[in-house]
């Protein structure tokens, strides 16, 4: 996946997007439990720099967990930071063949909106199936069409502590571009600059994405908001939780 592998920006995702996977972890395991579910192995896909599998590792003390991802530098981040007991694989989340099953598979952080065409999706939502034990649990999150509407043609501009993070958005199609610039702030109060390609993401209908999970066999479709909640789809971002 080149746009993640552009110079050191694989660096300063991980610095930048930790949060998101600490959220993700505590409100899916609460769910979880609430719902008596036993994981003892997790399959991430588009794992990224690993920080999902890790806090889930050390949350459920795995007795198997996978990370897969096509990008080289987040997976060399993932493997430089593991605490261990956590395999990284090189490859692609629409086509791959562990051979093993897992209790959880996860596909997180709008990852799956990579896959620009929708057939894309389906192959994955078919891998999982034939990955995932009887009673396991699908779990990924998107951006929806209602981002794309909401952020058509835009600016994007937040700041923190240690960051700038801009982010020129257009649209195309059903199709959410983005080029992002991350201003990192130095100790000495310089900053340095860091300039992503353009990314594309593509949306799709949530009807058409539930009707799809359906049509492969998964049950228990929930298509929810953050902290695991029913939504009413007027979302930028749906989590969908589901089982096999
Ligand atoms: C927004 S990042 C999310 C990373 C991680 N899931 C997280 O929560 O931080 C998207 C990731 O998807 C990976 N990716 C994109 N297309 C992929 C594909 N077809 N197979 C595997 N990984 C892919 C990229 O390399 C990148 O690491």
């Amino acid at each position: 996946m080149t746009f993640y592998d552009v110079e050191d920006y694989a660096e300063v995702y991980h610095e930048m997007n930790t949060n998101f996977s600490k959220d993700l972890s505590a409100d899916l395991s609460k769910y979880l439990m609430r719902n008596g579910a036993k994981v003892n192995s997790l399959l991430d896909l588009a794992c990224g720099t690993g920080v999902f599998c890790e806090l889930m590792n050390k949350k459920w003390k795995l007795k198997k967990c996978v990370g897969i991802d096509l990008s080289k530098k987040m997976l060399k981040i993932a493997k430089d930071n593991t605490k261990g007991g956590i395999k990284y694989i090189y490859g692609d989340m629409t086509s791959f063949d562990l051979g093993t099953q897992f209790d959880l598979i996860t596909c997180n952080y709008d990852a799956i909106n990579h896959l620009e065409e929708f057939d894309a999706w389906e192959k994955m939502f078919k891998s999982v199936y034939k990955h995932l034990n009887n009673g396991g649990y699908f779990v990924f999150d998107y951006n929806t069409n209602h981002k794309l509407e909401r952020y058509s043609n835009s600016f994007w501009f937040t700041e923190n502590r240690d960051f700038d993070f801009v982010s020129h958005i257009h649209t195309a199609g059903n199709k959410l571009c983005f080029q992002e610039y991350v201003y990192k702030k130095n100790p000495d109060g310089t900053y340095k600059k860091y300039k992503t390609k353009e990314l594309k993401e593509a949306c799709f209908d949530d009807k058409k994405i539930a009707a799809s999970l359906n049509k492969v066999g998964f049950k228990d479709v929930k298509m929810c908001d953050k902290g695991y909640e029913l939504t009413d789809f007027n979302v930028s971002r749906v989590y969908v939780i589901c089982k096999k």
